[in-house]
């Protein structure tokens, strides 16, 4: 079997593999993220490598002694999430690391995805010693991060440089007709969780003046979160989740907690966005006589990828017959937090309609051959930057 075919029937494997029974769902210090690591850990096995997990639950397959190349992408998901976000860059990396004899390490990256705990690049972040240790007291239901991670320790260090491939996530290659391309640079990304407090009452008896609906203030927020995005043609914003309470039909909502994701390629765009939501949040909160509170979750600023490693990537895209294309990328990836340690380089393969973070995800079997033997031809041709 080619090693791009393993690539594609192992993803399938890993699709299999999920908190629920009818959709891919596998998220940080899940009993299905473990049996995910030990699954492939054995693949990595197989491929040479020896392989451990980390303190925050990160896979890490590793090749000989020594400052080393960084590969590899997460494996947890998105909830109802589609297979190769995350786990085509992993499974690509070990198809790679079993041709070539420099030493390198294979990562698993254990919380890419932030969906249990808000905590995005979780497990990146605690290799390059950003671990918030205020991130300990989240909480999902009775279960808190501390219960499942250890001391992350120190950066890392020794790390030449950090490879990922990754789906595009986005249409632009497609657009192309390219099945891959460069990356630019990584999109800054600010997480909140914003909370209203009203009053619950009855559907029925209180007047529509006398109220305080929070689910009416969370949805007015809502619109002004995409009325602020749709402000300028480099901003995106989403209100992911919203939850209500005591969320029954014929009780007005008393307390809305929803979610906030502003990203943008400049981080004073992002900055200046958020602020105006913030504004938002207060007028909506005096207006309606409610209770808020904005809890800035994370911030992340936007990442280059270095452009040394940038040109190398180039030369191996045209080394496999492939013109060099370059495009930033406006999803997060695990990049940003390397960033702080190392050089980093991204290698993004077309998906069919940039659909991601839905089930209807896909990439062709030619396109992640052509991710593969790209990867590879980096990997040999690779020469660390000076720093
Ligand atoms: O949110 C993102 O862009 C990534 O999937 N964590
Ligand atoms: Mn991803
Ligand atoms: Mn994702």
């Amino acid at each position: 079997m080619s090693g791009s075919a393993r690539v594609l029937e192992r993803c399938d494997a890993l699709a299999r593999i999920s908190e629920e029974p009818d959709r891919l769902t596998r998220r940080f210090g899940t009993p299905a993220m473990e049996e995910a690591n030990e699954l492939v850990a054995g693949w990595m096995r197989e491929a040479g490598l020896t392989t451990r997990v980390d303190a925050v639950r990160n896979l890490i397959g590793r090749r000989g002694e020594g400052p080393f190349l960084m590969l590899g992408s997460h494996l947890d998901t998105v909830v109802d999430a589609g297979r190769y976000d995350g786990p085509l860059g992993v499974l690509i990396a070990i198809e790679a690391a079993q041709r070539v004899d420099r030493p390198l390490e294979v990562v698993g990256f254990s919380d890419e995805e932030g969906c249990r705990f808000g905590t995005a690049y979780l497990g990146s972040s605690a290799m390059t010693g950003r671990f918030d240790p205020a991130w300990l007291e989240l909480r999902d239901g009775d279960v808190c991060l501390r219960d499942l991670v250890g001391d992350a320790g120190p950066a890392r260090e020794d790390v030449l440089g950090y490879v990922e491939v990754h789906i595009e996530q986005g249409p632009v290659l497609e657009r192309l007709g390219e099945p891959v391309g460069v990356v630019t640079a990584i999109n800054g990304q600010s997480h909140a969780e914003v909370t209203f407090v009203g009053e619950a009452g009855h559907a029925g008896t209180v007047p529509m003046s006398l109220r305080q609906d929070a689910l009416a203030g969370a949805a007015e927020c809502a619109l002004a979160v995409e009325r602020i995005a749709k402000g300028h043609p480099e901003l995106v914003g989403t209100v992911g989740r919203i939850e209500a309470k005591p969320g029954a039909i014929n009780v007005i909502p008393g307390e809305v907690m929803f979610t906030v994701d502003v990203r943008a390629p400049q981080d004073a765009l992002r900055k200046h966005a958020v602020a105006a939501i913030r504004a938002e949040i207060e007028s909506t909160s005096r207006k309606r006589n409610l209770g808020s509170e904005v809890e800035l979750l994370q911030e992340f600023g936007s990442t280059a990828c270095a452009s040394g490693l940038m040109e190398q990537m180039e030369r191996a895209v045209e080394r496999q017959g492939f013109p060099a294309r370059r495009l930033p990328s406006g999803a997060g990836h695990d990049g940003m937090a390397l960033g702080a340690i190392t050089d980093i380089c991204m290698l993004f393969v077309r998906c069919k309609g940039g659909i991601s973070h839905n089930p209807l995800e896909s990439i062709s079997a030619e396109d992640a051959a052509a991710g593969a033997r790209v990867l590879l031809d980096f990997i040999e041709h690779f020469a660390p930057l000076q720093r």
